[in-house]
């Protein structure tokens, strides 16, 4: 399956069917697992665990969001921004790479009693349990409090290109067709998921570059690692070249931090 494809297919799944992960599943995910290692040389690691709920619907642990998960991908690394952005990328790869096994996932930042999982794991000085997602196989039908969250969340739906991305200023909307090749990234990108779908990415294309930026709130930092992913990943199956790189010169506006650039090559 292609990168452009396993974005699009993602959605947030919240309703599993209360069967475990086959063998098969978790020694593919587990080798996945073994071989990623988090880009901007972050510390993150990434551990598949089975919760020992029997074949209740879980409660415990995500506050009845999710029901029937049984198998959870935790996500484990450092404070600051960096680490985060970092953590948040590898794990959104794992995230894209169950997509592609057809398997459903979900981002858990809020609503997960982390204690529970505390409990299951251990972790070394430093380290944080970040993030947690299930991962199993999909109800065919979505829950009651499913739809509602999707409803609430507008997970349909996303900002319009125009105003996510800028041409050398804020103040000018990239069209699509001044995006050129980078088109099909920034649209990537744009399908990104984010905690409760605020979207807190900017991108300013501008001198063979283009920088990142993003609203600072709780798990945005995560939200800006998926959004690099995305849009790597894409550039790399499209054979664009490049490299991210922070430039000490370009400065943080007065909503939106800076995080990192896309130089062209
Ligand atoms: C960092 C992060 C944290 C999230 N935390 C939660 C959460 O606590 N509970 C939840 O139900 N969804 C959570 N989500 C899922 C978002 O609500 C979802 O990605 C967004 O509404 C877009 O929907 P989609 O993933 O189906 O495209 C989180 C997503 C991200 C990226």
């Amino acid at each position: 399956m292609s990168i452009t494809k396993q974005i699009k297919e993602r959605k947030s799944v919240r309703s599993y069917t209360g069967e475990p992960l086959s063998e098969e599943h978790v020694n593919s995910i587990n080798k996945y697992i073994g071989q990623l290692n988090a880009p901007f040389g972050t510390k993150a690691r990434i551990q598949l665990i089975r919760a020992k709920t029997g074949d209740q619907p879980i409660k415990l642990g995500t506050y009845g969001v999710i029901s029937g998960a049984t198998d959870f991908l935790l996500l484990i690394g450092e404070k600051g921004l960096m680490p985060e952005v970092g953590a948040g990328y590898m794990f959104e790869q794992v995230v894209l790479y169950c997509t592609q096994l057809e398997l459903g996932t979900c981002w858990l930042g809020g609503t997960l009693k982390r204690n529970d999982f505390l409990k299951q794991i251990q972790l070394s000085e430093g380290e944080e349990l970040i993030v947690i997602s299930p991962v199993g196989y999909k109800r065919e039908k979505r829950t009651l409090l499913e739809s509602i969250m999707r409803a609430g969340a507008g997970s349909d739906k996303r900002k319009p290109f125009g105003s996510l991305f800028f041409n050398n200023t804020f103040e000018i909307p990239l069209t699509e067709t001044d995006a050129g090749n980078y088109k099909t990234p920034l649209e990537m990108l744009r399908l990104a998921p984010s905690a409760s779908n605020k979207q807190p990415w900017r991108v300013m294309m501008k001198d063979n570059a283009f920088h990142f930026y993003y609203h600072v709130g709780r798990f945005s930092a995560n939200d800006m690692g998926i959004a690099l992913c995305h849009f790597e990943l894409t550039c790399n199956e499209l054979h664009l070249k490049g490299h991210f790189e922070r430039i000490p010169e370009v400065s943080s506006s007065n909503d939106v931090e800076y995080v990192t650039s896309w130089i062209i090559e």
